[in-house]
């Protein structure tokens, strides 16, 4: 038999994204309008974007930076910190763009310093969350400098996720890209439903964590552009997040966090956490799951379970994806001279996106 050559999805969305601001965005929007319809944007930014207001003055910076006769639509999210008011979610659900509320654990990666230091301290906004159905969009890794980077997933689901879940047990809870056995097996432990029949549980898994384990940070020298929190992990983890990205598990879906550094910040003494993988984002997944030979399962992975968890329609137009090798450039043009290096920089990957008309 012949391998198929095309591969028609839906138009896919991406569910966990860094646009960044200011002189990125031109570059950051045009690479994800090219691949998605839509995003949930981080809301990491210098400051971070924590109430309603600031996420409506970046939907319209983002909104103003898509190339020509783009419909991209960017879904915003809060930040939530220690003094996030409880008032401040229907004010979020009310304006009909804040589509979920992000958890960094204070310091847990880039831009996470007005993170929240305490999970007890911020139940009245969970509350408020739980009832208005406005998602918690968690950053699942514990700061605890004691406990081993390869390790701060699995302690971060078992000291706080666990609390927050019971606790809470109609909250709607998107663990963000999972790198471990342990979240995987959490998430498929997790069986509420809401008022539309949908998950409550959900969680993302990026490209890099489905097609790399943390040997490929070490391959032949030390390789910054690997470099991502939560940390790749050993081989074994990222077959767990293969077994649940290509299940048909509704409860697992697309996010890229796909974070630009300038190459710069990449490639120095204390390096920044991110790997770009938004322009070539579907061409990654479809490597990742023609491992499997699961491509047929890749729709409902990148453009059905998403949209079904958000309670959003999924898109109507589709993508096709040829079976064609195309070379990642070593180098993108992006803030300064040095540019930016993509994930996968100067390697054949097998499947090309056609452009979306
Ligand atoms: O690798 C990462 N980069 N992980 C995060 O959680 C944040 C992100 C960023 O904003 O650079
Ligand atoms: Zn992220």
């Amino acid at each position: 038999m012949t391998e198929a050559q095309t591969l028609t999805l839906i138009r896919p969305d991406d569910w966990h994204l860094h646009l960044r601001d200011g002189a990125a965005l031109p570059h950051t929007v045009a690479w994800s309008a090219a691949q998605f319809a839509r995003a949930i944007v981080m809301p990491n930014l210098m400051p971070p974007v924590v109430d309603t207001a600031q996420a409506l003055a970046y939907r319209a910076r983002i909104l103003a930076a898509r190339p020509a006769h783009s419909a991209f639509e960017p879904l915003m999210t809060l930040y939530l910190t220690d003094s996030t008011p409880p008032a401040e979610i229907a004010r979020a659900k009310d304006s009909g763009a804040v589509h979920g509320v992000k958890l960094y654990p204070a310091g847990a990666t880039t831009n996470s310093d007005s993170g929240v230091t305490a999970l007890s301290r911020v139940y009245p906004v969970l509350e408020a969350m739980q009832r208005s159905g406005m998602p918690l969009l968690v950053h699942g890794e514990v700061t605890d400098t004691e406990v081993d980077v390869f390790d701060r997933e699995a302690v971060f689901i078992e000291r706080h996720l666990d609390p927050v879940r019971r606790a809470f047990p109609e909250l709607k809870i998107v663990l963000e890209h999972i790198t471990t056995a342990d979240a995987a097996a959490w998430v498929r432990a997790q069986h509420g439903r809401d008022a539309r029949g949908a998950p409550l549980q959900g969680a993302t898994i990026t490209a890099h964590h489905l097609l790399y384990s943390r040997n490929a940070l070490f391959a032949g020298g030390l390789r910054p552009h690997y470099y991502c929190l939560p940390v790749l992990k050993r081989a074994r983890h990222r077959a767990a997040l293969l077994d649940a990205a290509t299940s048909g598990d509704a409860r697992f879906f697309l996010g890229t966090d796909s974070a630009p550094h300038a190459r710069a910040a990449k490639e120095s003494g204390c390096g920044c956490a991110g790997c770009l993988t938004a322009p070539h984002a579907l061409e990654l997944y479809a490597q990742a799951f023609a491992e499997r030979d699961a491509l047929p399962r890749l729709e409902g992975f990148a453009s059905c379970f998403g949209a079904d968890f958000y309670g959003l329609p999924r898109n109507a137009a589709r993508v096709t994806l040829r079976r064609e090798a195309q070379r990642v450039p070593d180098v993108l043009p992006y803030l300064g001279d040095d540019g930016i290096v993509p994930l996968a920089a100067g390697d054949s990957l097998p499947w090309r996106l056609l452009p979306v008309a």
